[in-house]
Parts: structure tokens; C-alpha cells; sequence
């Protein structure tokens, strides 16, 4: 009998009663393996109790990942997680989703029919990746073609200061210039008559961001558009502008399907989306499309014949769960787009609830009242305060919300923004408990006397996620 079972039958006799505590025996591994085996109910139990004291993901609100799937999709997913996504060989029909989810994605942006090619990812920074590849590709071509000197300078690619970190990632990984576009109080979005400024022979693309990560809001995609059309008539590189729609893609075709975005407009070559947001699906799943075949290079298709037959793959990733892809074709399937209109309709409802009742304690300056995405963003409008938004972040900690504070970045980083992300498991009950607990602590901090923190916290960050 091993070591813990002697231990575990010794405890039974102790307190028969109370099995939780007998794991208090078992020794849990941190730096190297048990030589023992273990009972899967314990393993499974002592896991859970390692878990225990995380957050309450609903009342997390710093995050924009899907916290909530119904119980059929779980269970789908749970069912399907040995299925590997790359190995289209073994699995045609989990490989016929991926496509169809492809298809109704490029559907919903407005793709030119039959000529559109795109794949599943595992979000959209994989997304931003590959796309960002593809736009440098063409451009290396296109340079080369011309005779300019690729040697001579790190090609660049231009977006708003307001970028989340996977451009960041992209472009020192790939060896390119991120050349930002500041931010500042008029410009909280991309200033697109500076970006145009900042295009040379070296630019493989301009991003426009469609639910900045800072603020929710978007750039002026459709002007983009046009300042990039006019520039690219006399330009002999032309200039293709990705858009980074990883909260609002598949969020805006539901809730604003009037504006144009997406490839109705005509430089707009390639957008990604992160499934694991509003797409409804736990994490991670994203989506990558490019409206023509063309824009993706065929240097970005690697053939593999070891896994049973020829197929292409174009991710960089390689062996990852396909249960994510049929989570995805689940809600797709389920919802439809009359489905998909209503959730999104509700949780935009939850978020210009929130705004409405955090305007009438006239404390504070919005930067979005969940009028783009489902995004409350603001500001503190009197900083001679007794206290400050990470105080009042703070304090609502100690209720469970997790509610990030930060300042923006470069050029308006004297503003510190409070943003709550709202999603389709927030509630209007759970929202008024969130206001009812904002303002306790509102009334708490007005009592307080000591010097505000958050002014002096200048570049101080807190529970910001992506
Ligand atoms: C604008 C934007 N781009 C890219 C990403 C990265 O997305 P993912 O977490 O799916 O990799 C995020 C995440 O929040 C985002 O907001």
C-alpha cells in the first residue's frame, strides 16, 4: 500500500467525517515530479483546492474573453478536445466547420464571394501575426520589383499608439519598425492625416483597430479608406490597411451593421477576430480572413504530408484542439444572427445602463458609454479629489469586481482611464450590483481624508488585461 493510502485509511478513522481535510496528507509537488501515483479523485480534488481562491471570472470585468458558454457547448467541446485541429486527414468533417465558420465570418464582412481565404487561429494574435507576415511579404515583393533597397531600412507598419501588445510582438519578432501614431486628447483614435504623413517606401500596411484595447472606441476605418485610396493613386507601392477587429468583429456586423468597416471598403485586405470574444467561445480561438487570394502569399502555405495525405496549413501555430472551432460553429449554429443580435443588443443594454447611472453621480468623464462595443470607459473629472480611481478600483476589489485602471498611452498618458468590459454573462441584476457597490465605495472614500493615490500613481497600471 503506498505511503498516502496508509496515511489516508489512517485519517478515515480520524475524522470520518470530514474527507476534504484527508488531503492535507498528500503531498503536492512544486518543483519535481511525485514518484507515486495518484487517484484520479484526488488528483482531481487537490487541483481544485489549489483553485480555489482565484477570482470569480463573471465579476471579472477587466477582460474581454468569454467567461460563459451554455452547458450543450461545454459538453460538445468537452467531448471533442482530442480532436487535432491540424490534422485535416484524420478529421474532415471537424475541417468542414472550420470552413464553414470561415465562410459565414467572411459573409458577415462583406468578402467578395468565392476568392476569400482564411483560417481559424488560436486568437487573434496568431491572427495579427499572420496577417501582419502577409502584408510584409507583399510588400518585400512589390519593393523589390521597384528596385529599392530592402537592406537599407527595417520595413515599418503604422497603427495608433492605442495598439495591444501583440503589434508589439509582431514586429520585433519580425524584424519591422512599429511606427505609432500618438495619441492625444483629440485624437483617440487614429489620427489618420498623421499616418498617411508616416507612410515611406518601407510601409507593408496602416492598421486601423476596430474596439481599441485602451477604450473601446474605433478608428475611422471608413476614412482610412479613403485617405489610403487617394494616397495609393499615385503611389507606386500600394498601401493595404489590416484591421484589427479582435472585440469588434464579430460584435459590429450584429449591433452596427450599417457602417462600413470591413471589405466593403476597398484597401481593407485583411481583418482578424478573436472568436474567444464576442464570438462567444471560451479561449482561444480566432479568425483570420483575406478578401483575395492574392493578398496572402503563397510563401505562407506550407504543404505537410505526414499526417495521412497532402493538406496546406497556414497557421504558426501547428497541434492545437479543434473543440475550440466547434465551440465557435456551436454558437454559430445555435444563435444565428437573430441570436447573435440579441445577446449583443443585451449587453450593450447592461453597458449604457452602467454609464447612465455612473453619469448621474456627475464624478466622472466618459471616453465610451458602450456605444461602439459594450465598453464603459472614463475618467475622474475632479482630481482635487480625496480619492482616485485605483482607490475606488481598490475598493471594489474587496467586493470581487475586478475593474482595471491605467493611463493611456504615450502623449495622453496624463489621462488614467477606469474601463469595465462588459460581456454577455453580466447581467442587468449583477450590473446593479456592481453600481450598488460602486457607490458604497464612492460614499466610503468621500469620507477618507488622506492624499489621493491615483494622480501620483502617474504610468501606474492596475488589472489591465487585453
Ligand atoms: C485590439 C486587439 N488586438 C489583439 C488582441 C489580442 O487578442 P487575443 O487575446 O485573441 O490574442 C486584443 C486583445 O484584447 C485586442 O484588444
Amino acid at each position: 500500500m503506498l505511503h498516502q493510502d496508509k496515511n489516508k485509511q489512517r485519517l478515515l478513522k480520524l475524522h470520518p467525517a470530514n474527507t476534504l481535510s484527508l488531503y492535507d496528507e498528500i503531498d503536492i509537488p512544486k518543483y519535481k515530479l511525485r514518484q507515486e501515483t495518484l487517484d484520479p479523485k484526488s488528483a482531481y480534488q487537490l487541483i481544485k483546492n489549489e483553485l480555489l481562491d482565484e477570482g470569480n471570472a463573471r465579476q471579472n470585468l477587466a477582460t474581454f474573453c468569454s467567461t460563459y458558454m451554455e452547458e450543450e457547448a461545454t459538453k460538445l467541446m468537452a467531448e471533442t478536445l482530442e480532436k487535432n485541429a491540424i490534422d485535416k486527414s484524420e478529421y474532415p468533417s471537424t475541417i468542414e466547420l472550420e470552413n464553414r465558420c470561415v465562410n459565414m465570418i467572411a459573409n458577415l464582412w462583406h468578402a467578395p464571394e468565392h476568392d476569400f481565404i482564411g483560417t481559424s487561429t488560436v486568437g487573434s494574435s496568431e491572427a495579427c501575426m499572420l496577417a501582419g507576415l502577409a502584408m510584409k511579404f507583399r510588400w518585400r515583393k512589390q519593393a523589390e520589383n521597384l528596385g529599392i533597397d530592402i537592406t537599407k531600412k527595417k520595413p515599418n507598419l503604422i497603427i495608433s499608439a492605442g495598439y495591444q501588445v501583440c503589434w508589439e510582438k509582431f514586429c520585433v519578432y519580425w524584424d519591422i519598425e512599429l511606427r505609432t501614431i500618438p495619441m492625444d486628447a483629440v485624437h483617440l483614435n487614429l489620427n489618420i492625416e498623421e499616418a498617411i504623413h508616416s507612410i515611406d517606401e518601407y510601409t507593408i500596411g496602416i492598421v486601423g483597430i476596430l474596439g481599441q484595447t485602451y477604450t473601446g472606441k474605433f478608428d475611422d476605418i471608413r476614412q482610412l479608406d479613403a485617405a489610403v485610396e487617394s494616397y495609393n493613386t499615385n503611389a507606386p507601392i500600394q498601401i493595404p490597411i489590416h484591421v484589427d477587429a479582435a472585440s469588434g468583429g464579430l460584435f459590429v456586423p450584429f449591433i452596427h451593421p450599417e457602417l462600413p468597416w470591413d471589405f466593403r471598403l476597398k484597401n481593407v485586405i485583411s481583418i482578424n477576430t478573436s472568436g474567444h470574444k464576442y464570438g462567444l467561445v471560451y479561449p482561444g480561438i480566432g479568425w483570420v480572413i483575406w478578401r483575395e487570394k492574392i493578398y496572402l502569399p503563397k510563401e505562407l502555405i506550407f504543404e505537410v504530408n505526414y499526417l495521412g495525405g497532402p493538406m496546406p496549413t497556414m497557421a504558426i501555430n501547428f497541434s492545437r484542439s479543434a473543440s475550440q472551432i466547434i465551440g465557435q460553429y456551436y454558437n454559430f449554429l445555435r444563435l444565428g444572427y437573430e441570436g447573435y443580435h440579441k445577446v449583443h443588443m443585451h449587453t450593450q443594454k447592461v453597458a449604457q445602463f452602467i454609464s447612465k447611472e455612473l453619469e448621474e453621480t456627475q464624478l466622472f468623464t466618459f471616453l465610451n458609454k458602450g456605444t461602439t462595443i459594450p465598453v464603459v470607459c472614463f475618467t475622474l473629472k475632479d482630481f482635487s479629489l480625496s480619492w482616485s480611481l485605483y482607490d475606488l478600483s481598490d475598493q471594489l476589489e474587496r467586493k470581487g469586481w475586478r475593474i482595471p485602471v491605467y493611463p493611456l498611452p504615450s502623449h495622453a498618458e496624463n489621462c488614467t482611464v477606469c474601463r469595465i468590459v462588459c460581456r454577455s454573462d453580466l447581467s442587468l441584476n449583477l450590473a446593479e450590483r456592481l453600481l450598488e457597490d460602486t457607490r458604497i465605495a464612492i460614499h466610503v472614500l468621500s469620507k477618507t481624508t488622506k492624499k489621493p493615490q491615483a494622480q501620483n500613481r502617474t504610468g501606474s497600471v492596475k488589472g489591465f488585461t487585453h
